[in-house]
């Protein structure tokens, strides 16, 4: 996986920093055919790479109906390359996320006579570039696919990484395959149109690479006095750059790779309850209260301090709305918590952190434990 870094007409290969440090990581470094262009997309050669690469195969480009309202004009008309691209466009939401939705795309796929040298664009969120990447990975055994993602959230973690899939019912991600875009290409220019809710949704990934990898990352994401579509690049680079680092040592989640779930088991179990009571909270709002809970577990667990649990605390309290809930909750959130994919023999498996920037994977926590940061947090 290369990094590439767009400014105007320059396209030069991004020296990543090292904010986080594997010993045996450039023995382990696997090959994987996967390039992240940042910038604009006419700064990232992206026309002359379709042309390049791609200049005979038929083009898909996979969208939802927000995204293809506000953007598909834009993108046909500024590259003419896609002017023959056709257009599959699917009702926007977590709810199409799924196999039937897959069978859709696959039979208008077979319709197109799409064939292995043809071209999968997943244009949009995190939900399309997941369902797209997994529609491209199975159908015919494997269409190439390129990932231009359109929120914050997919920009910084759902577009990278190579983790694809659907849902199944009620259980988040169940199938699913891992298999990476060729291309990634990210361009803040997509943010204008985001939400305010959903720009700060995106941030709380960026927010748990700070606390996994780089204190440096956090204080500067911490430092922002607001969260908007003008958030510098660097710092999208930045939580990229650190996700990059750990996917590519660990593709398939066996070790490091966990660490990413800092925030989730608590955060997707809320996200999970919330929405099968009808009260659907964001992604990101549940996980970064799922974070003060966690930090909350390393501080039991005699991991961090006080001050660094204040710290996190005190931070995520300031931006983010505080989720309500009723102790009377907590036995069936915690039920929740068994039925996460990372568990073992089942038992709930925790990624806590034991410092800002250092995160530690496969911790056991007992139900009181959970029971007893709930109590304290919510
Ligand atoms: N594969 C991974 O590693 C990974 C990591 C994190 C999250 N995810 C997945 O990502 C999904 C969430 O991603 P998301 O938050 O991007 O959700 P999403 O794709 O549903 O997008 C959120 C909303 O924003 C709209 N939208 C998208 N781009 C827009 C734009 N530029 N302007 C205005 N509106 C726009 C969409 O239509 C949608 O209504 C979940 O399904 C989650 O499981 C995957």
């Amino acid at each position: 996986m290369e990094i590439f870094y767009a400014r105007e007409t320059d396209i030069f290969q991004f020296q990543f920093m090292e904010l986080i440090t594997f010993e045996y990581m450039l023995e382990s470094l696997r090959y994987n055919n996967s390039t992240i262009h940042f910038g604009s997309l006419a700064d990232s050669g992206f026309e002359e790479l379709l042309e390049k690469e791609y200049g005979s195969s038929k083009k898909i480009i996979l969208t939802d109906e927000t995204v293809g309202e506000l953007w598909i004009e834009d993108l046909i008309t500024s590259f003419p390359v896609l002017s023959h691209a056709e257009i599959i466009q699917i009702p926007p939401g977590e709810d199409f996320k799924s196999i039937e939705v897959c069978t859709q795309i696959w039979e208008a796929l077979s319709e197109y006579q799409i064939g292995r040298n043809d071209l999968i664009i997943n244009f949009g969120g995190g939900v399309i570039t997941d369902l797209g990447g997994f529609v491209a990975s199975l159908f015919k055994r494997g269409l190439r696919f390129i990932n231009i993602p359109t929120t914050l959230l997919s920009q910084v973690d759902a577009s990278v990484g190579g983790k694809t899939g659907v849902d199944l019912g009620p259980y988040k991600n169940q199938i699913g395959v891992f298999s990476d875009a060729e291309h990634v290409f990210i361009d803040p220019r997509f943010l204008g149109t985001l939400s305010d809710d959903q720009l700060l949704s995106g941030f709380t990934e960026m927010l748990k690479h700070g606390l996994i990898a780089s204190e440096e990352h956090w204080n500067n994401l911490i430092a922002l006095s607001k969260v908007d579509s003008q958030i510098d690049i660097e710092l999208i680079l930045q939580s990229v750059n650190i996700k990059k680092q750990i996917v590519e040592v660990d593709h398939k989640e066996t070790g490091i790779r966990k660490n990413l779930n800092f925030g989730h088991t608590i955060g997707h179990a809320i996200e999970g309850y919330k929405l099968a009571n009808d009260k659907p909270i964001l992604h990101g709002f549940a996980v970064a209260w799922g974070m003060v809970a966690e930090a909350e577990l390393s501080l039991m667990k005699g991991l961090i301090t006080r001050d660094i649990n204040e710290e996190i605390k005190n931070k995520i309290e300031s931006k983010y709305p505080k989720i309500s809930m009723d102790p009377s909750d907590f036995k069936d959130i915690i039920k929740l918590m068994y039925n996460d994919k990372k568990n073992r023999e089942n038992k709930i498996q925790f990624t806590l952190i034991s410092g800002i920037g250092m995160a530690v994977y496969d911790q056991n926590v007992t139900d009181k434990e959970i029971l007893d940061v709930l109590k304290k947090v919510f």
